[in-house]
């Protein structure tokens, strides 16, 4: 039996800091910036916070690094990847399927990803218009009513064409990275966006702190209070963590499959962990004192990034410049995961159907294009089309709200704990032991948390997403 990996795909990172900077820009998006804030706000703050971060080490590493050792053992797209490691462990080639239900939410996910995308587009246009309006010391949107400002949001998700339009630009600029391949377009994007990203991140985060309200943020996100860790706050936790470190949709199993043969796995999904949870972090005392400076109250929800944030950008000088810097800089890190995300089916596309890259582009594009489209009208004509509305829990839900359960509720969890099951029991301990580039007790303790921690762990938010009256 072969232990050893396969040949190396034909086109790859250029680096370990290529491949590095990709996987950053995968995790780090939309998940740390809108979705953690949100779900801080919403589950109390220090107590979600903490517990996320124990997540993240102890669940959320473990699965990220099951991921990208059968991506570099393979070096295929996730289902063929996935296949040989089952071939070579003389397991059935039916565990391929557990990558093919990654592919199919991975390609569900890019279809709302882009129409909250787009919406960043189109405040990045609002704040630039402001900032022409008002020059570069200005706060933003002056004279204008806090009703108008907050207004915005609801007026613009509800306008189909402004949503469909800027949906499908924002898959445009993504398509144009994808189609050039790995080293030619998706790690360029990554070493190009993600530094920018982290300059932007760091200033307005500095900002902000000289704006006052600082350690009343560190201490509403870091104070941990034990009564405020219930059930739901901890499931809350580790579904964010998931979804933040874009594991169980055959992410990550994509990308270690362009890796070189010499890179430490190991090490480098810890330094992958270490920058998303510092990126989550670092949102959150960026994003929190601009509010609590205007005196606004952290409220969850999407409406923390798209209407409280441009009220409190309203209040504060040079809010029109720092709220575009803003806008930008979400745009980036949104950018670089949608991009992950168009790549997962494209890559599936082309090694199974044997389809050249932009033929396979194309397809995901035009695919997410329209998925993405019935996403966008669904908070407008078609908010009364409820696609799931017969099973419970997609009752009531639109086709947006509808994807973002389906994934985060039920394929992102059965995903993660098959490649949890698959890498801690299925697959040949050698090949295993090979690619991980662990040792000693560190090695052990990894194999205890695929084989327990993680499945128990993700059965729990499987179970709870499904029957969320079992928990109270
Ligand atoms: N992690 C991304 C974010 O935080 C979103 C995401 C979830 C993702 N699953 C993914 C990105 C799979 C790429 C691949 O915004």
């Amino acid at each position: 039996m072969a232990l050893s990996g396969s040949s190396p795909a034909t086109d790859g990172w250029s680096s370990r800091t290529a491949f590095v900077l990709a996987a950053i820009g995968s995790a780090v998006g939309l998940g740390n910036l809108v979705r953690f804030p949100a779900e801080a706000g919403a589950n109390g703050g220090g107590a979600f916070v903490l517990f996320y971060i124990f997540c993240v080490i102890l669940i959320g590493l473990p699965v990220l690094l099951s991921e990208t050792l059968i991506g570099r053992h393979g070096q295929s797209s996730a289902p063929e990847s996935v296949r040989k490691v089952a071939e070579q462990s003389g397991a059935s080639q039916k565990w391929e399927w557990v990558a093919g239900l990654g592919v199919l939410s991975g390609f569900l996910v890019l279809g709302f990803y882009g129409v909250i995308g787009g919406w960043v587009l189109d405040y990045i246009w609002l704040f630039m218009k402001d900032l022409l309006a008002t020059g570069i010391s200005g706060p933003a949107f002056q004279g204008v009513p806090v009703e108008e400002v907050e207004g915005f949001f609801p007026a613009m998700i509800s306008n189909g064409p402004v949503t469909v339009i800027c949906n499908t630009l924002f898959l445009l600029v993504t398509f144009a990275f994808v189609v050039r391949g790995v080293s030619g377009g998706i790690e360029k994007a990554a070493v190009w966006l993600m530094p920018s990203f982290f300059v932007l991140l760091v200033g307005i985060t500095i900002f902000g702190a000289f704006r006052g309200a600082f350690s009343e943020s560190v201490a509403y996100l870091f104070t941990f209070e034990p009564e405020k860790l219930t059930g739901p706050v901890m499931l809350a936790a580790v579904g964010q963590a998931f979804f933040s470190l874009s594991l169980g949709m055959a992410g990550m199993i994509t990308y270690g499959a362009y890796v070189g043969r010499n890179v430490n796995l190991a090490g480098t999904s810890a330094i992958i962990g270490a920058a998303d949870t510092s990126v989550a972090l670092i949102a959150g005392v960026c994003i929190f004192p601009i509010v609590f400076a205007a005196g606004l109250a952290p409220n969850g929800g999407l409406g923390l990034m798209f209407q409280t944030l441009p009220h409190a950008f309203q209040e504060m000088p040079g809010g029109s410049l720092i709220g575009l810097a803003f806008f930008v800089m979400v745009g980036f890190a949104a950018l670089t995961s949608s991009i992950a995300l168009m790549e997962v089916p494209t890559a599936w596309l082309i090694d199974k159907f044997r389809l050249a890259r932009p033929v396979a582009a194309v397809i995901v594009l035009l695919g997410g294009g329209v998925l993405g489209a019935l996403s966008a009208l669904s908070m407008g004509v078609l908010a009364d089309f409820h696609p799931l509305g017969f099973i419970p829990m997609f009752e009531g839900l639109g086709v947006l709200d509808t994807l973002d359960t389906l994934t985060g509720k039920l394929l992102m969890p059965i995903g993660a704990i098959l490649v949890a099951v698959f890498v801690g029991w299925v697959a040949d301990r050698r090949l295993v032991d090979l690619e991980n580039g662990l040792s000693g007790v560190l090695h052990l303790f990894f194999l205890f948390l695929v084989r327990f921690a993680c499945p128990l762990a993700l059965i729990a938010i499987l179970l709870a997403g499904i029957f969320p009256d079992l928990l109270v």
